[in-house]
């Protein structure tokens, strides 16, 4: 009955524009009640379309005043208007169309177009938000050359900026002034940004390797001026990074980033002038972590990136989303590798695809990374679409080569610059410029699910040869059930029993011997078979994680032990500690559910110990091999997962390690836990890190004396990192030691909202009994902002997306919590309520009871009247 208007949008329908917009001219007035948006357009037919004489313009939330063609003002007969569009007929070859609507900036809460964000106006266009500032042809195929004249009050707005350079400026009467910006080259809408208001800017220079001097401005309440240096830093590092690995050079004379509060998103690569949420540019060692430090460095990398991935080459239609997203966060991967340590990168690359990439790919979410349909594209800025669009990336890098990859990306530039493209044109280039047939690599953008590859091994001691058997399969999902073969670049080596890696050879007389091997899998079934193995050798699969894919192996307990042990392969290495903790937690569940004792083996503590012990190991790596897999991944590993008892064997496995292991834990943290100056490069990281991981194993044991350890860091630490550390470990513990640490850092920290975030953050996340009710009353405090994305996320957001624990009660309050804060909130930002229910979407690998609880949500939501679109396509999905 309702959602009547929900229209699923089609790839296979897109239809080039009816016309082409050359230039646009905006005039936006800023006032305190209403902004006044003219637009003046030149547009012409497109060559493609000869008879085209309509144009429907895409427009929403605003009141339109006037409609001019070439000077002459349209009678509201001579045209249509409808919630979306406003539709003209009867139209010339070229001609210049006048559109003058009103809109209010100050009541926009979808933070989607023009609005405010601490009384700053500033605009989020991308993808559909442009409709929203006037009428126009919002779609990426349609780039033009933008003028933008802002006025506005000069006492409050001091700040004008736009896209591109200020090319002229000046007063007005009645205390107001105006800027003009010009930006020179052709964008599409949904990079299109303004800003106005009182910001103090920080300034620096960068001097690209042509020899030009780009300004570089970065644009944030007064406040927070002292905090703008390490983003300032991450930008000249990025723009250096990219002429060094990649050739490019930034294009304009300057390039601002402006901060804000409320964000939807993390950042926007809008031409010339970013928009930032403000947590991902403000950092110093008393506010922000060694990883908040880290992912300032890789957006600002990230939206810089886009200036050539995403906008001198652009994409056709947002069914292409990414060509730009999956290209630039492999770009922004590479660049945190290169300038940090590429193994810890990689893994954390990984765990983060696994976790929640894997998950979506196994609900009923499900979607290529390039979509065939969809009803709200807002749905579609997924971890599908950038994690797993990043490593279908990767797998021409690896196929490839660094230098072969060059290559490709030389000649996408070089056809495309300027365009507005296809992923079609992206694999070309990477064919032609290797001269190579990779037609194959298309399935991975048309075909969902995470393939499966069943690997097994012959040894044949007499003839000393060694075969490996591949088969590939795939499960169904939304768009398919019957899947072709995916081309799978599988890199392996084999281990021989001293644990040494050998050099591979095949019969066809192999010149390219080396210990590692990437092979090819283009088939359902495929063999590869090494000669001259002296002894049965124990193979370390998917080496680096070559490729986007479960691999299954008989792997013993021994085998993980050996692997962890001696596997050269660093990733690998990794990976064994988490296969083999991940093997181990799912036989307890089954013992636990079967009524049987569980326990760990000493050979296990001992393998962990090891790895603890392992002094030639780097910190950070040592690290990441004892942090083991989350509840989450282990509940997509199980039919009807409970989430209880996946918490309790955790723990549990958690506890009985740090029992077994806590000499060496007590050794290594009193050997890290020195007075050390703060440093944010990668060896004092990795200190911290792993010095962290051993107080939240010890935290897991019952010990007075631990809590006062942790309450100890907290008040001595002399940076985030470590005192966030320390509070995390004490919010799982009911001890005095908690609710003091929570004042203090309350007390020091409620007038800085970021900080306060993590606050929230901490709380939401506990699994302690009582946390869905301290989450309900943390919503009345006075920190919280039931507007603001960033408070969502810290409260709301954390304690349904990663709590499972709490958010899976049994008595199903956590879910009725989050359907009514979704609900509410979809009234007033239906993007981000979008994301929030989500957390509903698997209510089909839970175990009954708690399933049927879940759908009843949904089907609340999917009943209620006037839900949004994006909320509604979410639940919709998630029931079918
Ligand atoms: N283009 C996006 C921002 C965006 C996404 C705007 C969706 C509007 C709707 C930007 O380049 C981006 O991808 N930002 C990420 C961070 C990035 C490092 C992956 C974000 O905002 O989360
Ligand atoms: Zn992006």
């Amino acid at each position: 009955m309702k959602q009547g208007q929900a229209q699923v949008i089609r790839l296979e329908e897109y239809q080039v524009p009816f016309y082409e917009a050359e230039t646009i001219h905006l005039n936006v007035d800023l006032n305190d009640e209403s902004t006044i948006v003219t637009s003046t357009v030149k547009y012409h037919r497109h060559p493609q379309q000869p008879d085209a004489t309509t144009l429907a313009l895409h427009g929403e939330s605003q009141e339109l005043l006037s409609v001019k063609i070439d000077g002459v003002l349209l009678d509201e007969n001579s045209y249509e208007l409808d919630e979306t569009h406003l539709s003209l007929r009867d139209l010339p070859q070229a001609f210049e169309l006048e559109v003058q609507s009103r809109i209010y900036p100050q009541k926009n809460t979808s933070l989607e177009g023009l609005y405010q964000s601490s009384g700053n106006y500033c605009t989020q266009c991308e993808a559909e938000g442009f409709r929203k500032i006037t009428y126009f042809l919002d779609r990426p195929d349609v780039m033009s050359i933008f003028t933008t004249r802002m006025t506005a009050d000069k006492a409050t707005n001091p700040v004008l900026l736009s896209n591109g350079n200020c090319i002229e400026k000046g007063d007005l009467d009645n205390g107001r002034h105006f800027a003009v910006w010009h930006d020179p080259f052709i964008k599409p809408a949904y990079l299109f940004a303004l800003v106005a208001g009182n910001l103090s800017c920080v300034s620096d220079e960068y001097t690209t390797m042509s020899g030009r001097k780009v300004a570089l401005e970065i644009y944030t309440e007064a406040h927070n001026v002292s905090r703008c240096d390490h983003a300032m830093q991450s930008l000249k590092r990025a723009m250096k990074w990219d002429e060094e690995r990649f050739g490019l050079e930034y294009d304009l004379d300057i390039y601002m980033i402006v901060a804000v509060d409320d964000f939807n998103m993390g950042a926007m690569e809008n031409k010339g002038l970013n928009v930032f949420n403000s947590k991902l540019v403000f950092a110093s060692p008393d506010t922000a972590t060694d990883v908040d430090y880290i992912n300032i460095e890789a957006v600002i990398g990230h939206e810089y990136f886009h200036n050539w991935t995403g906008n001198r080459v652009t994409c056709r239609d947002w069914f292409q989303l990414s060509l730009k997203e999956g290209l630039t966060v492999f770009r922004d991967q590479e660049f945190t590798a290169d300038l940090h340590s590429r193994p810890v990168k990689r893994i954390e690359d990984v765990r983060m695809l696994r976790t929640h990439q894997f998950a979506e790919d196994a609900s009923p979410m499900a979607h290529p990374i390039r979509p065939a349909s969809f009803i709200e594209i807002n749905n579609f800025y997924t971890v599908t679409v950038y994690e797993k669009g990043a490593e279908v990336v990767r797998l021409y890098h690896t196929l490839l080569g660094r230098e072969g990859f060059r290559k490709g990306m030389d000649l996408y530039f070089e056809r495309h610059d300027g365009q507005a493209v296809t992923t079609e044109d992206f694999l070309a280039a990477m064919a032609d410029a290797n001269e190579a047939d990779l037609s194959q690599m298309q399935t991975w953008y048309d075909q969902a699910g995470t393939p499966e590859v069943a690997v097994t091994m012959d040894y044949d001691a007499a003839n000393k040869r060694c075969t490996l058997n591949f088969v590939q399969s795939c499960p169904a999902t939304p768009e398919s059930d019957d899947k072709a073969p995916f081309l799978i670049p599988f890199k392996l080596s084999l281990l021989n029993p001293q644990g040494k890696t050998i050099v591979l050879k095949t019969d066809d007389n192999d010149i390219a011997a080396d210990t590692q091997r990437v092979v090819k899998i283009t088939e359902q079934q495929q063999s590869v078979t090494f000669v001259d193995v002296a002894e049965k050798p124990l193979p370390s699969l998917l080496c680096d994680f070559s490729a986007p894919v479960k691999y299954h192996f008989d792997y013993s307990t021994e085998d993980y032990i050996f692997l962890m042990q001696h596997d050269s392969d660093d990733f690998n290495r990794w990976e064994a500690s988490q296969r083999l903790a991940q093997q181990l937690m799912l036989q307890m569940l089954e013992d636990r559910k079967a009524g049987r004792a569980i326990g760990v083996s000493p050979e296990v503590v001992n393998a962990y110990q090891q790895v603890l012990d392992n002094q030639d190991l780097d910190h950070a790596l040592r690290a990441e091999a004892l942090s083991l897999p989350g509840e989450s991944d282990i509940a997509g590993e199980v039919a009807e997962a409970d989430p209880e008892a996946i918490h309790e064997v955790r723990e549990f496995f958690i506890r009985t390690l740090a029992n077994g292991m806590r000499l060496s834990l007590d050794a290594c943290y009193d050997s890290l836990n020195q007075d050390e100056e703060y440093a944010i490069d990668a060896a004092s990281m990795g200190r911290r890190r792993l010095k962290n991981v051993c107080l939240s194993y010890l935290a897991s044991i019952d010990d007075e004396m631990i809590h006062q350890q942790c309450f100890a860091q907290f008040e001595n630490a002399n940076n985030m990192t470590d005192r966030l550390a320390a509070l995390s470990a004490l919010a799982d513990i009911d001890c005095p030691e908690r609710t003091k640490a929570l004042e203090v850092f309350e007390t020091q920290w409620k007038d800085n909202p970021l900080v306060m975030d993590k606050w929230f953050m901490i709380q939401a996340g506990s699994s302690l009994p009582n946390t869905l009710e301290q989450v309900k009353a943390l919503q009345s405090h006075p920190s919280f902002d039931a507007n603001n994305p960033n408070k969502i996320r810290s409260l709301i957001g954390r304690f349904a997306m990663a709590n499972p624990v709490n958010f899976h009660r049994a008595d199903g309050e956590g879910y009725t919590f989050l359907t009514d804060f979704v609900i509410d909130l979809d009234t007033r930002n239906p993007q981000v309520a979008s994301r929030l229910v989500r957390a509903l979407a698997k209510w089909r690998q839970l175990e009954p009871v708690r399933a049927q609880l879940m759908k009843a949500c949904l089907e609340r939501i999917h009943q209620t009247n006037g839900i949004s679109n994006d909320v509604f396509e979410i639940v919709d999905k998630s029931l079918s």
